[in-house]
């Protein structure tokens, strides 16, 4: 349907009619098992409200949601149809790694891969758009939602959401089968909460959030999301959800985004305890004003809207722009001619955890890991090591972490599944301990239990330590101010080392972690983090070596909580710290390092690479050159291996204060022992820019230096000079 046709529909709609479409009910009115995500308020919703939203949020499969559409559609006196909507973050049916795992594949490919796999597997189940990429940038492990980020780097960031936006709804338009409409969230910022704290006030200077929290965003708007959704946080003081500057001047005047804008769950309405708006129906004015088309799961709209426009207090002509827009979305997804698009039962069935989108989840859990220690006990050698398995994730199968609300410990491979999967069938194992503190076990019990495992630590050759945090102490509402593991783990894991020095820990989170005693003590130490479906049999294919560990950390695991916010980009300061060198006026810790325990960037491989000096094509730039920054890289080892090869920037004097460096490109590549390949980066002066002392987006004439290796710690550099 055309525009013309669309605004010939909105002009028959009725002024109820039109607000009906702006209000989205979670699943659960329809189905007992829909899917809930925030603090319900189920007063004030008439059986009529509920029955005419506009959108749905949820799924409950395919035959379910084609019921309800086919209901919907008989009452529906304009034939508009309804649009399904759910959290599909890491993987439907078939789980992938959580999205802050998937940043450290730093493979844009891989991950459209993932994107596009969830997408088939959901539109064959009935839905048309997913609450996803969160491009939030995260620099606080405190904050629990740091597992649904791709990590701590804007450039990242952004090309992991584009990939993740393509992945979703492809590039034929969003009509093409098996594709799905993105939303890209938490629109803004809502990844920096004032210390760690969910949902907390978001207090960020203009330029910060300009130059570091607004380009994922910016990338999905580009790469042509179709809706963007709000967040519950504040920015300078007013909430996402009523501010028109960063809605409507911001994200549609600047950033030029025309599509739908939905609110988080209940955001409208909190608007009232934020204390900006005195009800609900102030809070309905301001939201419209600002420009949300869609209330989530709040009566704001649907109880207040009609009244405000009769009022002359809300012009109508927002009304009719939010609707249009929602219509237009309802249209790019071919709805009005097929309300059901791809739905199909038998189609949902036979794709679910199919063969294929289980292999690209293992290949891609496998480029997740990151390998931060090994002191030469990996891999294992399984014909002739007795090798102990030990720890309370051992056969646990709850690895898809927190937003896998269609994952399931039935369709999920442990450690102990992907080691028999390989023919390894004498596993010695021992849980050792509960996951979480006390697990309801009896003291007699849990002693019993740790005295199992360090028996068979003691008799076995090396042992595999698998710890880790619970699944459900990250994501929504999962902040930590400690970020260790728990008290009866540690335990476990000094116990082991006591009685076996050849440990290697496989470490499961959804957040950096502080495991400063794990990486003195343990011989080896893997970060799995989330890792989902295929997660046990990913595990099993490095462990044994038949995959090399090639993942790089997309967030800084920190030395201790105390550090965080902590992040490579770090900012210069007027008394700068030398690491060893002792000035007592300096910006440093009486008790700790400045430094992460591990940083951006960094992972170790089964192999070893040797990065050449970088060389440039030139010394002097003027701002229409492109300069190309190259390195010879060389698998100095024994066996095959990628290679992830990072280019930052480093502005070395700028109007404002800049960061000590900036990625600015990275190349993953596969060498074999002995092989060596070149690498080039091409520099371009838009990759120079930054917010400058009045605000302009620009470059400044003066010294770079580049610097290129395999983490953002790489000192392999060389100087240009930027004039023109
Ligand atoms: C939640 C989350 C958001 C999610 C939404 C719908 O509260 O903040 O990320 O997409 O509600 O489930």
């Amino acid at each position: 349907m055309v525009q013309e046709k669309l605004i010939d529909l909105l002009k028959e709609m009725s002024l109820e009619e039109k607000v009906d479409q702006m209000l989205q009910m979670s699943g659960m009115f329809y189905e007992d098992e829909g899917v809930l995500t925030g603090p319900v308020n189920t007063a004030g919703f008439t059986e009529e409200e509920i029955r005419q939203a506009g959108s749905v949020l949820g799924s409950v499969g395919a035959e379910k949601l084609m019921t309800i559409q086919r209901e919907y559609m008989e009452k529906q006196p304009h034939h508009i149809p309804l649009i399904f909507m759910a959290d599909i973050i890491n993987g439907f049916r078939t789980v992938f790694p959580i999205p802050l795992a998937q940043g450290c594949t730093f493979h844009p490919a891989l991950v459209e891969e993932g994107a596009a796999a969830a997408a088939r597997e959901s539109a064959a189940a009935g839905l048309h758009l997913t609450f996803s990429p969160m491009a939030d940038l995260v620099r606080d492990a405190r904050w629990g939602r740091v597992m649904e980020s791709t990590g701590e780097d804007a450039w990242l960031n952004g090309c992991l959401v584009r990939a993740m936006v393509e992945g979703y709804q492809g590039r034929e338009g969003l009509r093409e089968k098996g594709r799905i409409a993105a939303c890209v969230k938490h629109f803004a910022a809502y990844g920096a909460p004032t210390a760690g704290r969910d949902y907390n006030t978001v207090e960020l200077s203009e330029r910060t959030l300009r130059d570091d929290y607004l380009p994922a965003y910016q990338a999905a708007v580009d790469a042509g999301v179709a809706v963007v959704m709000t967040s519950f946080n504040t920015l300078d003081r007013i909430p996402s959800s009523g501010s028109r500057r960063l809605m409507r001047e911001i994200l549609r005047d600047e950033m030029g985004f025309g599509g739908v804008v939905i609110s988080d769950w209940g955001a409208i309405e909190e608007m009232c305890r934020h204390g900006v708006a005195k009800d609900n129906r102030e809070a309905a004015r301001l939201a419209v004003e600002a420009g949300v088309d869609i209330d989530m799961m709040t009566n704001c709209y649907c109880k207040n809207l009609r009244g405000l426009v009769e009022e002359g207090i809300v012009s109508e002509s927002l009304i009719d722009e939010a609707v249009l827009r929602i219509l237009k979305l309802k249209n790019d997804l071919g709805l009005f001619e097929n309300p059901y698009k791809d739905a199909d039962a038998s189609e949902e069935k036979a794709l679910a955890l199919c063969q294929e989108h289980r292999q690209t989840a293992r290949k891609m859990a496998v480029e997740t890991f990151v390998l931060l220690k090994n002191d030469g006990i990996l891999p294992l050698k399984k014909e002739q090591e007795k090798i102990a398995l030990i720890g309370p994730y051992v056969s646990n199968k709850e690895i898809y972490g927190a937003w896998s609300m269609f994952g399931s410990p039935d369709t999920t491979v442990s450690i102990a599944d992907g080691l028999r999967n390989k023919g390894y069938e004498k596993i010695l194992s021992a849980q050792g301990c509960g996951l979480s503190e006390g697990f309801g076990q009896t003291a007699e019990d849990s002693e019993k239990l740790l005295r199992e495992a360090v028996e068979l630590a003691k008799s076995a050759d090396k042992v595999v330590l698998a710890l880790g945090e619970h699944r459900l102490h990250s994501g929504e509402a999962a902040s930590r101010a400690d970020i260790t593991l728990p008290a009866d783990q540690m335990e476990l894991f000094r116990k082991v080392c006591e009685v076996n020095q050849k440990v290697a820990v496989v470490l499961f989170s959804g957040r950096p972690l502080d495991i400063r005693e794990i990486s003195e003590k343990a011989a080896a130490v893997l970060a799995v983090w989330m890792p989902g479906t295929e997660g046990g049999n990913a595990i099993a294919d490095v462990l044994f070596g038949d995959a090399n560990p090639s993942g790089k950390l997309s967030m800084s695991f920190p030395y201790s909580v105390g550090q965080v916010p902590v992040f490579y980009g770090q900012f210069r300061t007027g008394r700068p710290y030398t690491e060893g060198v002792e000035e007592k006026y300096v910006s440093r810790y009486l008790d700790i390092p400045n430094k992460p325990l591990f940083p951006f960037g960094y992972g170790l491989s089964y192999t070893t690479f040797a990065v050449g000096p970088v060389r440039l094509s030139a010394q002097r730039m003027c701002r229409t050159d492109r300069l190309c920054a190259a390195v010879t890289v060389k698998n100095t080892g024994a066996v095959s291996g990628q290679e992830v090869v990072q280019m930052y920037i480093e502005d070395v004097h700028g109007s404002v204060v800049r960061p000590v460096r900036e990625l600015r490109g990275f190349s993953k590549i596969e060498l074999a022992p002995g092989e060596e390949k070149e690498v080039c980066f091409e520099i371009a002066e838009t990759m120079l820019r930054f917010h400058d002392i009045h605000m302009n987006y620009v470059s400044e004439d003066g010294e770079f230096r580049v610097y290129i290796g395999n983490s953002s710690e790489t000192a392999n550099g060389a100087s240009f000079v930027l004039a023109d």
